[in-house]
């Protein structure tokens, strides 16, 4: 079987898995942060967990763009540049801004993180770099790169400045949780969830690739019910959460 062949499959199959995970997490959340269980095996550290989890991603597709045929094509650096651009800081800045006290993070939560990077880095590797249509450089200029490339920068801000807001509501060294305030936290628990989402719808549009759309759909199967958890919470945590807040889509969910 040549290799893009095995790629349609896994491509396939990474879709179906996120179908499973997204069943499996309406019923067991993620343990980490503050849905940390003891019961769930050895921890890391939470710095050392994110940059372990996170670093195929960005090494994957640099890795795939220096194997690939696209190093003269335009719209293929571009699409590398946006997709470094989130996974630069979430792999080597966010981990470096989470407090030192941070909850450490279950090995299971880090080694599942990891694997799934594998699979959606290379994926989206390959396609960009090797298997889907070489894009021409007017690309850049067609509504759907333009659409999907501001879509990206908006939901790159609301990620950033949701995450930061949760930054600013512990001191040094403290480790509870207050009722976030401002931004998008008006309207939602998550904000900086639905920044995520809004950011990899963007880029699937800007690359009409497969694998983008493939990524945007696992990351609404993993962060919608976490969401949901995150917002149950809150509301048995804090009496006087707003009641007007939703988990993740403003008025809607
Ligand atoms: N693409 C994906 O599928 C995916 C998956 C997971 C995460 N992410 C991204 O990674 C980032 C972090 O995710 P996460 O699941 O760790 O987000 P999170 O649960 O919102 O927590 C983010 C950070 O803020 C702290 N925090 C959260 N709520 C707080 C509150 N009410 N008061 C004080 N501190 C609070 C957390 O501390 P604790 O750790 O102590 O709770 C953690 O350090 C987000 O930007 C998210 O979008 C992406």
């Amino acid at each position: 079987m040549i290799e893009r062949e095995i790629f349609e499959i896994v491509l396939w199959g990474f879709l179906a898995s996120g179908v499973v995970i997204f069943v499996s997490l309406l019923f067991i959340t993620a343990p980490y942060g503050r849905h940390l269980r003891p019961h769930w095996g050895p921890t890391l550290p939470a710095r050392f967990g994110w940059v372990l989890m996170e670093i195929p991603s960005p090494a994957l597709m640099v890795a795939l763009f220096i194997v690939g045929d696209r190093h003269g094509n335009l719209p293929a650096v571009v699409l590398l540049c946006l997709w470094l651009l989130h996974y630069l800081n979430r792999t080597f800045v966010f981990p470096f801004r989470l407090s030192p006290a941070s909850k450490p993070m279950p090995l299971a939560i880090a080694a599942f993180g990891f694997v799934f990077n594998l699979f959606n880095g290379y994926l989206n590797g390959r396609y960009l770099f090797a298997f889907g249509p070489i894009l021409p450089d007017d690309w850049l200029t067609s509504p759907n790169f333009i659409a999907g490339a501001l879509i990206f920068a908006v939901g790159f801000a609301i990620n950033q400045h949701s995450d930061a807001l949760l930054r600013r509501l512990r001191g040094p060294g403290e480790s509870g949780y207050r009722i976030p305030r401002g931004g998008l936290y008006r309207w939602v628990s998550s904000p900086n969830y639905l920044g995520e989402l809004v950011e990899w719808l963007g880029f699937a549009l800007a690359s009409a690739s497969p694998a983008a759309w493939v990524f945007f759909a696992w990351t609404a199967c993993n962060l919608v019910p976490r969401a949901l958890a995150h917002h149950r919470w809150y509301r048995k945590t804090f009496p006087d959460y707003p009641p007007e807040r939703r988990a993740i889509l403003p008025g809607l969910l």
